[in-house]
């Protein structure tokens, strides 16, 4: 993107990051899923939230559906939209692990430029999270019936079916729910997570 604005200059805080993490008792950070539609993102997202928040992390998940209803109220789903929406998303992310939140954002993300753009904007700390699951799986379990108006031709360019999937080459972990159970994934996301934001 282009800025547009000139005459700027930017304000340095006084509060560093470290500041923050003695407070907070873990330093912030960004945990990005993606998957298809219907992958299971969005259940992960807020268990995984649920069971950081009662083990006393500050924590906040910023979901696709969410997201689209205020901020990104002004997008659709063409390449360009999508690219806009994760690229909004990716810098609001990256200002809230700035302020020390454990941040899961839980966005389709479909190409793998938009994501590496959101991780440029977190800078450390991000964690690309592979929420995997086939199109078949998805479809079959299609809780919102997305899939079936997808396939009646009733949605355009939809993830998966009429619109493409690129799926991350190198994800810091992958979760796959097609063969897992939701506790066994989550039990595995736990796991990434205690270990990569250690309470001091
Ligand atoms: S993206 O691709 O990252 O910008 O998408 P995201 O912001 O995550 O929004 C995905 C949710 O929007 C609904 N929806 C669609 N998804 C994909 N393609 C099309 N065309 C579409 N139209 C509506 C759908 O409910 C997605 O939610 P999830 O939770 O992923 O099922």
């Amino acid at each position: 993107i282009t800025r547009r604005a000139s005459n700027i200059t930017q304000v340095m805080h006084d509060i560093t990051d470290a500041d923050r993490a003695r407070r907070n008792g873990h330093k912030g950070g960004v945990l990005w899923f993606t998957g298809l539609s219907g992958a299971g993102k969005s259940t992960l997202a807020v268990a995984t939230e649920r069971r950081l928040f009662d083990l006393g992390y500050q924590v906040y998940v910023l979901d696709g559906d969410n997201v689209r209803f205020g901020l990104n109220a002004d997008l659709g789903f063409s390449p360009e939209d999508r690219a806009e929406n994760i690229r909004r998303v990716g810098e609001v992310a990256a200002l809230m692990a700035r302020a020390g939140l454990i941040v899961i954002t839980a966005f389709i993300s479909p190409y793998r430029s938009d994501r590496d753009r959101a991780r440029q904007a977190a800078g450390h700390d991000f964690h690309e999270i592979f929420i995997q699951a086939d199109v078949a799986t998805c479809e079959a379990r299609d809780p919102k019936g997305l899939y079936q108006k997808a396939r009646a031709g009733e949605i355009k360019e939809f993830t998966g079916v009429s619109a493409p999937y690129e799926a991350p080459d190198a994800p810091e972990l992958s979760v796959d729910t097609a063969a897992l159970p939701v506790d066994a994934c989550l039990d595995k996301l736990m796991a990434y997570v205690e270990e990569t934001f250690t309470r001091t």
